[in-house]
C-alpha cells in the first residue's frame, strides 16, 4: 500500500510543479517571451531528477512540453504551433531534459551508493566488535592456562575453562546468526514443514535456554488438546528461542516470563510476555531490522540480529510477528502462525 503511494507521489508532485510553472509562465509570458519560460520548466525537470530519478524526470519533460505548447505557445489552447521554430524548441527541450535527467539521476545513485557503503562499514565495525570481545576473552584465558608460572589450582583452572567455554558458545551463536542471516538474504533458506505439537517446540526452546533461565519463573499456558501446527521444527525453534532469549535478557532476574498460546479457527497465536524495561515507542517499528538495537540495551550483549532472523523465519511460514510494549512495564511479542 505504502510503496504504491511512494511510486505515484513523485509523479503527482511533478505534475504540481508543471502546473505552477505554467501558471507562472501565464503571468510573465508577455514580458519575457515563451522560449525563456522553457528554462523554468527545465528547473522543474532537474529538481525531479535529483529527487526521484530518471523515470519521473523524463515524464516531467514530456508533460512540460505539452503544457508549454498548449498554454504558452500561440495559438493558445491547442497543440498546433504558429511558428515552426517552436518545434525546434520542443525537441531541444526534450533532449536537454533527457540528458539532464540521466546525469542528475546518476549523481543521485552515487550519493545513495555512498550512503550504503557508509552503512556497511558501520555494520562491519559493530560485527567485528562483537566477534572480538569473546575472542579476546578466550585468548586471555588460554594464555593464563598455558602460563607455567601461574601455578593454578584445579578449581581455578576449571573456572577459567568454563569462562572460555561460555565465550566460545557465544561466538558460535553470533557466527551461526550471521550465517542464517546471509542464507535468508540470499534466499537459500528452505523450510520444510511437518506437523508438530507446540508444546514440544516450547519445551525444546526452554531446554536450550535452561542455563539462562536458572531459577526464573516461566509460566506456560497452552490449551489442552490444541491442534498440531505445521512448522519446520529447527527453524521455528530458533525463531522462538530468540524471542524468549530476549524476554529473559531484557527483564530483571526476579520477574517471570509468560508463554501463552491460543488457537483460533485459522491460526495459532503464541504470546511471549516479560516484565522488563519495555521498548520505547519510537523503537518499536525498528527492532525487527537487521542490527538494530535500542540505545539503552548497549550494556547487554547482542548483535541486533535475533529478531530479524525470527521475523524472516516466521514470515517464511506465512506467519506474523508483532510486539506490544509499555516502557517500564514490559513487552509482549506475538507470533501468529496459520493452521492448515
Ligand atoms: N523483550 C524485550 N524487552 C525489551 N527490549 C527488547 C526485547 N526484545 C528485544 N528488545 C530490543 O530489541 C533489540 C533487538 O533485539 P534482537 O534482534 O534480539 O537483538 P539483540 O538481542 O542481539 O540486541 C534489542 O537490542 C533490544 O533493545
Ligand atoms: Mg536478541
Amino acid at each position: 500500500m505504502k510503496s504504491k503511494r511512494n511510486i505515484i507521489l513523485p509523479y503527482i508532485i511533478s505534475c504540481g510543479l508543471i502546473l505552477l510553472t505554467t501558471l507562472f509562465g501565464e503571468l510573465v509570458k508577455e514580458k519575457i517571451g515563451p522560449t525563456n519560460i522553457v528554462m523554468f520548466y527545465l528547473l522543474a525537470v532537474v529538481f525531479v531528477a535529483i529527487r526521484w530519478g530518471r523515470g519521473p524526470a523524463i515524464t516531467t519533460s514530456i508533460i512540460s512540453v505539452l503544457f508549454f505548447d498548449f498554454f504558452l505557445v500561440p495559438p493558445y489552447f491547442t497543440l498546433s504551433v504558429a511558428d515552426i521554430e517552436y518545434i525546434f524548441t520542443f525537441t531541444a527541450f526534450l533532449i536537454v531534459g533527457i540528458i539532464v535527467s540521466t546525469f542528475a539521476s546518476k549523481v543521485r545513485e552515487q550519493i545513495m551508493q555512498h550512503q550504503t557503503e557508509k552503512l556497511h562499514s558501520a555494520l562491519l565495525n559493530s560485527i567485528s566488535h562483537d566477534l572480538k570481545t569473546p575472542l579476546v576473552s578466550i585468548t586471555g584465558t588460554l594464555t593464563a592456562l598455558l602460563d607455567k608460572k601461574s601455578n593454578l589450582d584445579a578449581q581455578h583452572i576449571r573456572e577459567l575453562l568454563e569462562t572460555a567455554k561460555g565465550e566460545s558458545d557465544r561466538l558460535n551463536r553470533i557466527v551461526n546468526n550471521l550465517l542464517d542471516m546471509t542464507k535468508m538474504e540470499s534466499g537459500v533458506l528452505r523450510i520444510s514443514k511437518k506437523p508438530c505439537d507446540l508444546r514440544d517446540l516450547i519445551g525444546a526452546c526452554l531446554e536450550q535456554l535452561k542455563e539462562k533461565i536458572g531459577c526464573r519463573e516461566i509460566k506456560i499456558e497452552i490449551p489442552k488438546d490444541s491442534p498440531e501446527i505445521s512448522v519446520d521444527f529447527p527453524f521455528m525453534l530458533k525463531a522462538l528461542f530468540n524471542i524468549v532469549d530476549n524476554a529473559l535478557k531484557y527483564s530483571p532476574d526476579g520477574t517471570p516470563v509468560e508463554i501463552q498460546a491460543d488457537f483460533f479457527q485459522h491460526k495459532a497465536q503464541v504470546r511471549i510476555r516479560d516484565y522488563g524495561a519495555g521498548i520505547p515507542k519510537e523503537d518499536l517499528k525498528r527492532i525487527f531490522e537487521k542490527f538494530y538495537r535500542v540505545e539503552r540495551s548497549q550494556n547487554v550483549s547482542g548483535t541486533g540480529l535475533g529478531l530479524c532472523i525470527s521475523k524472516s523465519i516466521i514470515e517464511a511460514h506465512s506467519g506474523k510477528i508483532s510486539v506490544e510494549s509499555t516502557p517500564a512495564k514490559g513487552s509482549t511479542f506475538i507470533v501468529e502462525l496459520p493452521l492448515e
